[in-house]
């Protein structure tokens, strides 16, 4: 059975970074309430020349370097953004461009914060099915760009960051105790649409528009709906919550984070945690996390990990792979 491991990993961040303190002069909320909602510290923000492509193209590169590999080893780019440089061209054929690769094939996704868990979902959908051997899965984000700098309740909550892995085709025995993506679990449904949206758009207002969100609204479904899809996982594999070594979650809030542990009897030290440091980056931040608890040793080879994300439309959907 055809297995989709992961060989490579690698982030990018912009150069700089705004912290809670900074946010104070700016609308009016405190270092105080932000760490205590949220658990977030300082994130980072594109400058000047910084977009969702050169922040991809720089976990891109990192990942690649990490795996041994060069974009001529590369068949897929699969970009997962709510923030691309353009409405098109997809800014993974733009950050395919950018390494220079002119074979195989790019694209991009769009499940708002569950983007890296449906990228990876995908990826190993063509990689099982023998369309693609290699293939470069990213999550980048400028959200900062999106953001309405005079509304306290969403623009101290997200940041711009990139992180990126290679998933490799490998032969596996089709058991559990083969590395790579053991499941997936997907999930959406468009009726909370309210609840976290952009107010704008090419084929309605003709502008890029603000991210809206409902923040207690969105906030009461998302504990449910990510234990509903790491249960399925569970059932999927026969896996319990004492199987998994480390739960890399997305990075909304610290208090969602807890939250989701506590009732799927995950214990604290094996949760990744880089809200703190990052903030919100939507599709980007279960590859940032990632990449973080595996760079400084943390995840080691024959890990199990289980990644879970929730955000805008709703969308949700959960991975569990080994290492
Ligand atoms: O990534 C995809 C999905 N997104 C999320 O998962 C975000 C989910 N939601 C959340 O993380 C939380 O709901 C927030 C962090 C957005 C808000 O935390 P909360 O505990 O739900 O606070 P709240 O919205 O109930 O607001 C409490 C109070 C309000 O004041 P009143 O009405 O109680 O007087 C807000 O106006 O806090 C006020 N408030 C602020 N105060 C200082 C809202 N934003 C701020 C702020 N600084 N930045």
């Amino acid at each position: 059975m055809i297995r989709s491991v992961v060989r490579g990993f690698g982030t990018a961040l912009p150069k700089r970074v705004l912290t809670n303190a900074e946010l104070e002069s700016m609308v009016d909320t405190s270092d105080e309430w932000i760490v205590q909602r949220t658990g977030i510290r300082q994130r980072y923000i594109a400058g000047e020349g910084e977009t969702t492509a050169s922040l991809g193209e720089g976990a891109a590169r990192a990942a690649l370097d990490k795996a041994g590999l060069t974009a001529a080893d590369i068949d897929l780019i699969i970009v997962a953004t709510s923030t691309p440089d353009n409405t098109f061209p997809a800014t993974a054929v733009n950050i395919q461009n950018r390494l220079g690769m002119h074979h195989g094939f790019a694209f991009d996704v769009q499940a708002v914060c569950s983007g890296f868990v449906y990228a990876v979902t995908t990826a190993d959908a063509y990689i099982r099915g023998g369309l693609a051997k290699r293939v470069l899965v990213i999550g980048a984000e400028t959200f900062s760009r999106i953001l309405d700098w005079t509304d306290r309740t969403t623009c101290v909550l997200f940041g711009d960051g990139a992180g990126a892995i290679v998933l490799e085709a490998q032969e596996g025995a089709g058991t559990n105790a083969d590395r790579g993506v053991l499941t997936t679990q997907l999930r959406s449904d468009g009726a909370h649409r309210d609840k976290l949206f952009v107010d704008g758009g090419p084929s309605t207002t003709g502008t890029v528009g603000h991210l809206r969100m409902e923040g207690r609204e969105v906030f009461k479904h998302a504990v449910g709906m990510i234990t509903d899809v790491v249960i399925s996982s569970f059932d999927a594999t026969g896996f319990t919550a004492d199987d998994i070594d480390w739960l890399v979650p997305h990075q909304a809030n610290k208090r969602i984070i807890d939250g989701s542990a506590k009732k799927l009897g995950i214990p604290l030290e094996k949760v990744v945690v880089t809200v703190d440091q990052h903030g919100n980056t939507s599709a980007a931040s279960i590859p940032l996390a990632l990449a973080a608890a595996a760079g400084d040793g943390r995840i080691k080879e024959g890990d199990i990990v289980l990644l879970e994300a929730m955000g805008g439309g709703f969308t949700w959907g959960a991975v569990l792979l080994r290492w």
